[in-house]
């Protein structure tokens, strides 16, 4: 069914508050979750909230957290998040990072100790709003096997990348993943088989079989694979936090916190260019990238990240497309579903 931004963001903000979260956290991640939806990035939008009900009732999400943020160095600085919702921590260190970049160029903020964040776009974007590029990755759940690799080791790691633009920012943001986890969730739901190269079975070997996965699969091999150990250093290791197979999954116990890490990246145009200059050549670049003639069985080659722009502009006329039951969830008085606890993820 299609539903208004601002209706989806009051039933998400009410459900939330209603699971123990403070007003003003609920309001931040409604934001965020809408913000997904509303780029049809479902897979991080309303359908999250009945998961961070349950584990905010269970107590695995600060709901008051002590948040602490400190200058380390001219340019660096740590936002500690106390395991509350990860969307609030990773929002007010972004606005942590851009203010500092203003006066050094550039900011590095490593935000620890956090639950899950969501999609890192709405991140990035802060810092492009702000006529500045933002780079965001941060740590998932181990459910992906290292290349040549029969056990996961890994987390979904995603990478997000935002540069301020004329009309529109630039925003591309993705899992280091080839497919979502989502993606078999919706395949074995329907009994469909998945694409080769998607994930593995219980050897490692590849499998189009949604029910016998049992390990995701990184982009373009021993690349991917490389990637996303750089985005595990980057908020794991070098925040001080549990990295590799040791990050907590998200469906573990959820009467603990999950001590992610999320680092951004925050780098102020001026200080190499005009930022008017920026803007123009990166329009200039979307433009040109359009212009390209596409590949036979294409209609059209689009600049990264257009596809969610096209799809944000279709909802904003028509209203945002969400599963009847998700939106018949967020309208009743259920909290939640008490069905994540100890859930295994590859259970079929
Ligand atoms: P995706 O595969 O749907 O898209 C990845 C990127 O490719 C997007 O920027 C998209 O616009 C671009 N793209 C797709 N098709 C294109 C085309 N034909 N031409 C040009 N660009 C194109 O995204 P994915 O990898 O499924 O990630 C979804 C979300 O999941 C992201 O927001 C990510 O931050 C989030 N995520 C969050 C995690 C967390 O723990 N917080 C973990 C993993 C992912």
């Amino acid at each position: 069914m299609r539903v208004t931004k601002e209706k989806l963001h009051q039933l998400i903000a009410q459900k939330l508050e209603r699971a123990g979260l403070l007003n003003e956290h609920a309001t931040v991640v409604a934001d965020v979750l809408v913000h997904a939806d509303a780029r049809g990035v479902h897979s991080h939008g309303a359908m999250r909230v009945d998961y961070y009900a349950e584990r905010i009732a269970k107590g695995g999400i600060t709901i008051e957290p002590n948040f602490h943020f400190e200058k380390t160095g001219p340019a660096t600085a740590t936002f500690d998040g106390d395991n509350g919702v990860g969307h609030v921590a990773a929002k007010l260190a972004m606005e942590e990072a851009i203010e500092m970049a203003k006066e050094s160029g550039a900011a590095v903020v490593g935000v620890k100790h956090i639950a899950h964040s969501g999609a890192l776009s709405y991140f990035v974007k802060q810092a492009a709003d702000a006529g500045m590029i933002g780079i965001s990755v941060c740590q998932s759940d181990p459910m992906v096997v290292p290349f040549g690799g029969a056990a996961p080791y890994y987390g979904t790691n995603p990478i997000a990348f935002a540069a301020p633009g004329k009309q529109e920012p630039l925003i591309f943001d993705m899992a280091t993943t080839v497919q979502a986890w989502g993606k078999i969730l919706h395949a074995r739901s329907k009994n469909e088989a998945i694409p080769e190269g998607w994930a593995v079975d219980q050897d490692g070997n590849s499998t189009t079989d949604a029910h016998a996965v049992q390990a995701l699969l990184p982009i373009a091999g021993a690349k991917g694979y490389g990637l996303m150990m750089m985005v595990d250093v980057l908020s794991g290791i070098l925040l001080g936090l549990p990295f590799g197979k040791h990050v907590s999954s998200m469906y573990d116990d959820l009467t603990a916190g999950r001590n992610l890490g999320q680092l951004h990246i925050v780098i102020n145009p001026e200080f190499f260019t005009s930022l008017a200059a920026f803007k123009d050549r990166i329009a200039q670049t979307m433009e040109e990238l359009q212009a390209i003639q596409p590949a036979p069985g294409f209609d059209q080659v689009y600049y990264p990240g257009q596809p969610n722009t096209i799809t944000e502009a279709s909802y904003e006329q028509d209203g945002i497309e969400i599963v009847d039951d998700i939106y018949n969830y967020l309208i009743s008085d259920t909290i939640h579903f008490d069905q994540y606890g100890n859930k295994d993820p590859f259970a079929t």
